[in-house]
């Protein structure tokens, strides 16, 4: 992808494996609990092996307890083993990018993946995680610091 700021494309052509992974987070969108926003979200995670995660964004009356959909679909994913992952997909109306919370959530465990942001009517912008969040908060700093100035890098993978 040479454009900084992505491409537009039509969902029809993508790639077979970018579709269905779009429709798995607009399914998931249709789940959403947004009876405050009314603005529901749906995001679908492919890892390397191969499985799909989905994740809805889930309201609370507390709202600052509210959790987007990306971070459902990243914990549900790293909760059952997965920590490495090839493409995430995110589904709204109007085709809203994720939230910076969420860019530097998915920085933790992801250097660089397309993320296919689309709306309902099959716009999809195709971003990658990497223009979404150049300059993410990285953990290997705070490891640093916790040893002294060591080098000793660990992934998470
Ligand atoms: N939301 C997400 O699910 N993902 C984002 O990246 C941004 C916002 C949700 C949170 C809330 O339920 C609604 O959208 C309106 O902010």
């Amino acid at each position: 992808m040479s454009n900084p700021e992505g491409e537009l494309a039509r969902v029809e052509r993508l790639p077979e494996a970018w579709r269905d992974l779009i429709e798995a987070a607009k399914e998931a969108c249709e789940r959403a609990y947004a009876p405050y926003s009314q603005f529901p979200v749906g995001a679908a995670l492919r890892t390397k092996s191969g499985r799909v995660f989905t994740g809805c964004n889930i309201e609370n009356a507390s709202s600052g307890l509210t959790v987007c959909a990306e971070r459902v679909a990243l914990w549900k994913a790293i909760s059952e083993g997965e920590r490495a992952f090839d493409a995430l997909a995110v589904v709204t109306d109007v085709g809203a990018t994720p939230c910076g919370a969420c860019r530097q959530v998915l920085a933790e465990f992801v250097a660089d993946i397309p993320v296919l942001v689309a709306n309902l009517m099959g716009d999809v912008w195709v971003l990658s995680q990497a223009q979404l969040l150049p300059l993410d908060f990285p953990r290997q700093s705070l490891q640093i610091l916790l040893r002294g100035g060591e080098s000793g890098e660990s992934s998470p993978e």
